[in-house]
């Protein structure tokens, strides 16, 4: 399966930004670690990370013939980008939205999420383990 991993702003700053929260790897290392998990082995991924709406929209739209899932933790933008919803609405394509930590429990305005009805499902609070259970139901969709 040819699978789109995306990661929205901030999230290039995994591992010094508020490891309290999101702890203490890098973005590569975890993606690295989750291409490298034995359910990852047999399948083709892309990794994208942008603090820029337009560039994931953009990325969404050149990826579309090649992807046949995505995941995405879209950050912030998750609870008001209707772009990004609506790009994933577009395309067309099996998505399931991660985050590493529980949205429903901490601010108040990180328990919307915009993006949630346009997905199969929505993963939070696993830290890295919520890609690889993303990845394990795309694959078993
Ligand atoms: C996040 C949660 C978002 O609310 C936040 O803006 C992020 C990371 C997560 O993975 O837990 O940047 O998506």
């Amino acid at each position: 399966m040819n699978i789109l991993v995306i990661n929205g702003p901030n999230l290039n700053l995994l591992g010094e930004r508020e490891i309290e929260s999101y702890g203490t790897e890098t973005l590569e290392e975890l993606m690295m670690w989750l291409e490298n998990c034995p359910e990852c082995i047999e399948h083709n991924f892309k990794f994208y990370q942008s603090n820029h709406e337009g560039d994931i929209i953009d990325f969404i739209h050149d990826e579309r013939h090649w992807a046949q899932g995505i995941i995405i933790n879209p950050a912030a933008f998750t609870h008001y980008s209707y772009a990004i919803r609506d790009a994933i609405k577009a395309v067309n394509i099996s998505t399931i939205e991660v985050h590493l930590t529980d949205i429903k429990n901490r601010d108040k305005f990180r328990k919307i999420s915009v993006i949630a009805d346009v997905c199969t499902n929505q993963i939070c609070g696993l830290g890295k383990h919520s890609y690889l259970e993303a990845i394990k139901l795309l694959i078993n969709h």
